[in-house]
């Protein structure tokens, strides 16, 4: 794993040519009084170091080839408190960087590190307190100037170099995305399972959770939604403090994070395991919209082409529902199908759910690449309104999927949690 993170490091430098890089881990956030947010690093830091404790920064000097930790010293009584730290010699050993030394020194090295360097990469805008200091630093390199020290004169956008490399999974990143694909499955199996009519949305957010965190994956990727009736309308509803009643449905948007890394699934489902003939109507566009725009995902194929598959599916259904009049191009044309459908059809997923990396360069659609992962995620929503027929009204369906692209196509690989009709009754019913 750590070799994993060596490796993009050195793939990083060999980008880069020469300079220096700086990236800084996620600070601990206060929830209230004494109690923190859970600690998660941030996402690029990771990505290279594999390292998740707190106060860290990781530097990379590209001409030598250097990787170097700065991280908290070992500290015997705050660790009786918070538990172990590596501290930098242990960091060093086990992540394999080639020095490593006390957060409290950072400010006093890095005029050294800086001084005579070309260029400084840097995550423009990312970080104000980090700029700040950063900004002493290279003073303290300028008032050198007696010596004939300068500081670094290019400046270049580090994240645009990372960020490509992490649209692109590598090996290890794929076996963790499979399982955290799984694990989401599992929840939401278990939530198919439980669900009865009376039960309240906790209670069934209760049984995704417990699966997570049975599997090793302690806290969800985003908040779950578990959304009964028309709350699944709301497209970030997460109050989840309803009853559920018999002859609605019951949306779940949920994924569990390992590893640090991202699972995204919805499925939407009848609380009582029987589809009603309106639901069941409005299902079947959903699903066939999301099939539609996964078979779209393959090598080569562009990135906007899943979402103008799925679309065109759902327009047709609007129409067919009379929801909606005209054709199906004067409906994208005119953009009113977003009264029913307001978002897009996904996203990229990997470490962050809604992860890093441009979908168009200068303009132009971008071709899936093998190692490429996206969710695909249609959606009809249906609000009471005059033009809206009353059996629809309070109708909301998500289906979501997380898709990596294979050297020959894609794979679906949180598909373990069934979203066909037949399926979904066969299941809830026990039979
Ligand atoms: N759960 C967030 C999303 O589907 O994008
Ligand atoms: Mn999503
Ligand atoms: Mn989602």
């Amino acid at each position: 794993m750590h070799q994993t993170h060596a490796d993009r490091r050195t793939r990083l430098m060999a980008q880069m040519g020469e300079g220096i890089a700086v990236l800084a881990t996620a600070p601990e956030v206060i929830r209230n009084a004494d109690s923190h947010y859970p600690y998660r690093p941030d996402s690029h830091f990771f990505y290279l170091s594999g390292f998740t404790e707190p106060e860290a920064v990781l530097v990379l000097d590209a001409g030598s080839g250097r990787s170097i930790l700065f991280c908290r010293a070992k500290h015997p009584d705050r660790e009786v408190w918070d538990g172990f730290r590596y501290g930098p010699e242990g960091a060093r050993e086990r992540f394999g960087f080639d020095e490593a030394w006390p957060i409290d020194e950072l400010d006093q090295r890095m005029p050294d590190i800086l001084s005579g360097q070309k260029s400084l990469w840097w995550g423009v805008g990312r970080n104000p307190a980090l700029d700040q200091r950063a900004h002493g630093w290279l003073e303290a390199v300028r008032q050198r100037y007696r010596t004939g020290e300068q500081p670094p004169a290019v400046y270049h956008d580090l994240f645009a170099l990372v960020d490509e490399m992490r649209m692109v999974k590598d090996e290890s990143e794929r076996a963790i995305l499979r399982r955290a694909g799984q694990i989401s499955a599992e929840g939401h199996l278990a939530a198919m399972r439980a669900t009865r009519p009376g039960m309240y949305e906790y209670q069934v957010e209760a049984e995704i959770l417990h699966v997570f965190i049975r599997n090793g994956a302690r806290y969800p990727s985003y908040e779950s939604i578990v959304a009964g009736g028309g709350n699944a309308c709301t497209l970030h509803y997460a109050a989840n403090n309803a009853r559920l009643n018999n002859g609605d449905l019951l949306l779940i948007d949920a994924g569990c994070e390992l590893n640090g890394y991202a699972g995204d699934i919805t499925r939407t489902f009848p609380v009582n395991g029987k589809f009603s003939a309106a639901q069941r109507d409005v299902y079947e566009i959903v699903l066939a919209a999301e099939l539609a725009g996964i078979d779209k995902v393959r090598p080569g194929a562009l990135w906007n082409e899943p979402g103008d598959a799925a679309l065109r599916v759902l327009v047709q259904g609007m129409l067919d529902l009379k929801l909606l009049n005209g054709s199906v191009d004067g409906v994208i044309e005119s953009g009113s199908f977003r009264q029913f459908y307001m978002h897009g059809i996904g996203h990229m997923i990997g470490l962050d759910v809604h992860d890093v990396g441009q979908r168009k360069l200068h303009g132009a659609w971008r071709a899936y690449q093998p190692g490429m992962c996206t969710t695909i995620e249609p959606g009809l929503y249906i609000r009471p309104a005059d033009n809206v027929p009353e059996a629809l009204h309070n109708i909301g369906i998500r289906i979501e999927d997380d898709v990596l692209v294979t050297d020959t196509g894609h794979e679906v690989y949180t598909e373990a949690v069934p979203k066909r009709i037949d399926e979904i009754e066969i299941l809830m019913q026990g039979i």
